[in-house]
């Protein structure tokens, strides 16, 4: 595999891109110089792209082939002679998505690159434009011709950013216009935590290890915290924040990936097939609220001023582009059931936020208390119930909390932490979740990219909320920034019994 270019010569790698075009819409966007640009550069620096690569970014913005090239450079601090070499043969197209003289223009550019490149007719096109133009850029390459391919046995694959929809219906509309051009299998919507390895480890930690799966039940859990905690606010994305808020933004696709993998049965085979029956299987099982159900089992809520990461910080409603009677939530806490014979009866509680006090993503499995704690009255005072934290970032591992005796005379037990952490267990560096997502969509692998079904479906879940706060049926309630969220969060497992860890 390294005939086509000698930079590889010697060097075994482990997964490389076929010869292929990946034709970025939005090229001059924030995305792709902030997370497309860098994951290249970090795959041609991995000698993970053939020289029979190209990029053709296609943008509004009027650029010229150098000044594309230069931004591309542009996109990491120092650029290796690998990235310096690939990005030499970059192409741009200036046009607007709703003209067809983009596409004209674009087919010639594709059709040149061919030929310089030896890129075979083999095109990844990334929708990485506001997602109001996903449903026309579609349909546009499949009136040109471009979503088929140009000779026998090559690929033409479409990928697709989030937000895919704004609520079920709109999904289904954009998912009908995408199949009108495209088939299933050469669409690949992008859920970047998807990529990230430690929620791949979910799989590892349930799939690979004969200790874990036993207890992975409701006869030895007694409920689930998912927290994706963010310190940051909105940022100058208010206005696009605005129209989605964290539910939308956060919850219907990150969380409920990371909790369908919690959630799922042992696939037969851990491939594209196996693994999304059983997501789209696990997200069906959860119980759909109704809709008196979302004021007392969902919280959302809006950051107000306050201090965060040692900064005095604005209300969301002073952010730019925000409205000042916004009711945008910027906070999810909720209660989610699961029916089925694994999970019935064990809660799973779910949060995200803006400005909370830290960033993490962890998955909290809390376990039952024991039946019965045969020590002194007072001896198990620091025990906590026995916990199986997935760290999923920033500082990657596991951890497994336990009781120990105290050193000394006295017989008292606390809780203590078993670690594992990624970066002191390997070597290997742990490639970017768009590395290892542009790579799989050249490759063809669309394991973790989510079927249109489990779309559906994630919009079904989170449907009754969108619902019951379009018509402000449920309170919005406020929490500094910098704090972990407003009191009614709390209330919400405490009325279970149960309180929020501090992750
Ligand atoms: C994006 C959201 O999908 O994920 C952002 O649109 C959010 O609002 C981001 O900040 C979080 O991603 P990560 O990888 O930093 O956890």
């Amino acid at each position: 595999m390294t005939a086509d270019n000698p930079l590889l010569e010697g060097l075994e790698v482990e997964r490389r891109a076929p010869p292929c075009v990946l034709v970025v819409f939005g090229a001059s966007g924030d995305l792709s110089s902030r997370k497309l640009g860098p994951a290249l550069e970090a795959l041609a620096d991995n000698r993970q792209l053939p020289l029979a690569f190209s990029v053709v970014g296609v943008a509004r913005t009027e650029m010229s082939d150098d000044d594309f090239r230069r931004r591309m450079l542009q996109v990491v601090k120092k650029p290796s002679a690998a990235w310096e070499r690939l990005v030499a043969g970059f192409r741009y197209v200036t046009g607007d998505y709703t003209c067809p003289e983009t596409f004209e223009q674009l087919r010639r550019v594709l059709d040149e690159v061919d030929e310089e490149r030896g890129t075979a007719g083999n095109r990844v096109y990334y929708l990485a434009t506001v997602p109001e133009v996903f449903a026309g850029v579609a349909s546009s390459l499949g009136e040109h011709g471009l979503n088929q391919p140009k000779r026998e046995g090559a690929f033409v694959r479409l990928v697709v950013e989030k937000p895919f929809g704004r609520d079920l219906q709109s999904s289904h509309q954009l998912d009908e216009t995408l199949h009108e051009s495209f088939r299933e299998d050469q669409l690949y919507r992008i859920d970047h935590y998807l990529g990230k390895e430690t929620v791949q480890n979910v799989l590892a930690l349930r799939f690979a290890n004969s200790i874990f799966e036993p207890i992975w039940n409701r006869r030895y859990i007694d409920h689930v915290q998912i927290t994706v905690a963010e310190s940051l606010g909105v940022g100058h994305r208010g206005g696009f924040y605005e129209r989605a808020g964290a539910l939308r933004d956060i919850v219907q696709n990150h969380v409920l990936q990371v909790l369908g993998l919690t959630l799922m049965e042992p696939p037969a085979t851990v491939d594209a097939k196996g693994i999304r029956d059983e997501k789209v299987k696990a997200l069906r099982a959860i119980d759909i609220l109704r809709p008196e159900e979302v004021a007392t089992e969902v919280v959302r809520a809006q950051y107000e001023a306050g201090w965060a990461e040692g900064e005095m910080v604005r209300g969301y409603r002073e952010e730019e582009g925000v409205a000042p009677d916004s009711r945008t939530e910027t906070y999810v806490a909720m209660k989610v059931r699961v029916d089925n014979w694994r999970w019935a009866g064990v809660p799973f509680y779910v949060r995200t936020g803006k400005c909370l006090p830290k960033r993490v993503t962890e998955v909290a499995m809390q376990f039952h208390g024991v039946p019965h704690l045969p020590f002194a009255s007072g001896a198990a005072q620091g025990l906590e119930p026995n916990a199986l934290v997935l760290r999923i970032q920033p500082d990657e591992g596991i951890t497994l909390r336990f009781g120990a005796k105290v050193p000394g005379q006295a017989f008292e037990v606390r809780s203590v932490s078993m670690d594992f952490s990624y970066g002191a267990a390997f070597l290997e560096e742990t490639p970017e979740a768009y590395e290892r997502l542009l790579l799989d969509a050249m490759v063809g692998d669309p394991t973790l990219f989510i079927r249109a079904d489990e779309v559906e479906q994630a919009w079904v879940v989170v449907e009754p909320l969108l619902n019951a706060w379009a018509a402000d049926e449920a309170p919005l309630a406020r929490y500094p920034a910098g704090t972990w969220g407003p009191r009614e969060a709390d209330r919400l497992l405490e009325s279970d019994g149960r309180r929020w860890r501090s992750p």
